[in-house]
């Protein structure tokens, strides 16, 4: 099944985790909080999913500023736009469209959350985000990884558990948490490399990293 269809069955479902799961609120507002942005300024979120982010996005560039949040698949759009529609955010938009491609013109910022790890080649689409919002821009990611805290190896098993089942498209031989490892560890060294002044920050447990800078 292609991550569209997928998100589009499980939308429901995922719009109220997105929000609930502990720590992530926290998590989020920080993530908006790393992209440095100014009033007025143009974020895009890509792989948007049902908005999770779009309150924070919305706050950090005021009323005067833009959020266009991104995304492939339809279903977890409608959930965003039900949300944008009973705030009544008139200055933020909803695109269908492909996060390696990005339908938009300009922007100063660009965040992606639980996403990289959907692409497989992460560095070169965190390659082409640097690129699209230029020197001086910044870019922030904030992913789900193993745990390297000490009770890591405990957590680490719900965590293998809950990635199995919120993959789609496993291959049959693939481990599907060494693969998300991987993706995210070569997303978020991309942001190191590329960037300058990067922040980083972990929590829930450690199985959620962020990485942003601002482009060189
Ligand atoms: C795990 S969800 C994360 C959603 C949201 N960013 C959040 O933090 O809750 C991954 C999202 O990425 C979207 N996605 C996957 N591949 C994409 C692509 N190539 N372009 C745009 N969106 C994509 C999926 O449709 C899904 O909504």
């Amino acid at each position: 099944m292609s991550a569209a269809d997928f998100y589009t069955r499980w939308a429901d479902l995922y719009d109220p985790l997105s929000r609930l799961i502990p720590g992530i609120a926290g998590l989020r507002r920080k993530t908006a909080v790393a992209l440095d942005l100014e009033l007025g300024d143009v974020v895009v979120e890509m792989g948007c999913g049902t908005g999770a982010n779009l309150a924070s996005l919305r706050e950090e560039v005021g009323p005067e500023g833009t959020v266009i949040g991104v995304d492939v698949s339809a279903g977890v759009l409608e959930r965003a736009r039900e949300h944008v529609t009973r705030e009544g955010w008139e200055n933020v938009h909803l695109v269908r469209g492909d996060a390696t491609a990005p339908p938009v013109q300009r922007a100063d910022a660009v965040v992606a959350t639980f996403v990289i790890g959907m692409f497989s080649d992460p560095e070169r689409v965190v390659e082409g985000w640097c690129e699209f919002v230029g020197s001086g821009g910044t870019v922030a990611l904030l992913n789900a990884t193993r745990s390297r805290r000490a009770y890591g190896p405990l957590v680490n098993l719900l965590f293998r558990a809950f990635v199995y089942a919120s993959t789609p498209g496993k291959r049959r031989f693939d481990d599907p948490t060494e693969v998300l490892d991987r993706r995210v560890a070569a997303g978020h060294r991309t942001v190191e490399r590329r960037c300058e002044r990067t922040v980083h920050d972990d929590g829930a447990l450690g199985l959620v990293r962020l990485t942003a800078g601002r482009v060189r």
